[in-house]
């Protein structure tokens, strides 16, 4: 593992969109695996910024999400896949054909589940996982107790992850129970894995991570022992270790 510890903002986005540029220079056509929530915001304006100054080319690789809220429909602006066109896939005008975003509403969720899993087989598997992480060590929706051999399926959120992800939607959006989820084996089975830890609510579970011990009730750390995983880490964290 490669811990990096960065002051928030600017630094830890830079540090994080550093890693990406890197995979990008060696393999263009990379896939990629793009979180939501807070964490990333900063990374994905600091890759419009690098791809607008012509810095790295985001256009040839192909980018998947690693959740959605199940009933939420890709267009509805509450849905993960909106978020991700908002803040980084529309704004650099990725090819249609290179985006494949979970559809929370379609009608047979397990077939929309597999059919995830067959279009990142279908570019050889995830060259690179981003991954942000919950104050109770979920990675992805995969909460405490998750298999760590699942490849995309249906989950039931806990009731603290849907609080807090209903905190961002201040209309008052019902969060719905379930969520589909790129699982942890897939996850582990990326090529690299960038994982993406801000602010105090975080420490115990990057704590876990870092105390090297697996254990199904900390999913993160599941990542243990990864041959390719980077943490950049802000300095918040840092404190008692
Ligand atoms: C959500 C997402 C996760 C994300 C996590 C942390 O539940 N499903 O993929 O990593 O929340 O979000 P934040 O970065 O806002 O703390």
């Amino acid at each position: 593992m490669h811990l990096e510890w960065t002051d928030s903002g600017d630094a830890f986005a830079d540090r994080a969109a550093a890693h990406v540029a890197s995979l990008l220079a060696e393999t263009p056509d990379a896939a990629i695996a793009l979180p939501t929530g807070s964490t990333p915001i900063g990374l994905y304006a600091r890759l419009r910024t690098l791809a607008e100054a012509g810095d790295i080319a985001l256009v040839g690789a192909h980018y998947f999400n690693l959740d959605e809220y199940v009933g939420i429909a890709p267009t509805d602006r509450h849905s993960f896949a909106a978020f991700l066109r908002r803040h980084i896939l529309d704004e650099v005008d990725i090819p249609a054909d290179h985006i494949r975003l979970l559809r929370g509403d379609a009608p047979d969720i397990a077939a929309e589940a597999a059919a995830h899993d067959a279009a990142v087989a279908a570019q050889g598997g995830l060259d690179l996982a981003i991954l942000g992480l919950g104050s109770n060590g979920h990675i992805a929706f995969n909460e405490p107790g998750a298999a760590w051999d699942a490849g995309t399926h249906v989950v039931p959120l806990t009731e603290a992850t849907r609080m807090a992800n209903a905190a961002y939607f201040p209309d008052g959006f019902h969060v719905p129970s379930h969520g589909l989820t790129m699982g942890i084996g897939m996850i582990r089975a990326a090529r690299r894995v960038l994982l993406m830890v801000s602010g105090a609510a975080k420490a115990e579970a990057l704590g876990a991570l870092l105390d090297g011990k697996p254990d199904p009730g900390w999913p993160v750390t599941a990542l243990v022992g990864h041959p390719h995983l980077t943490v950049v880490a802000d300095q918040v964290l840092r404190a008692g270790r």
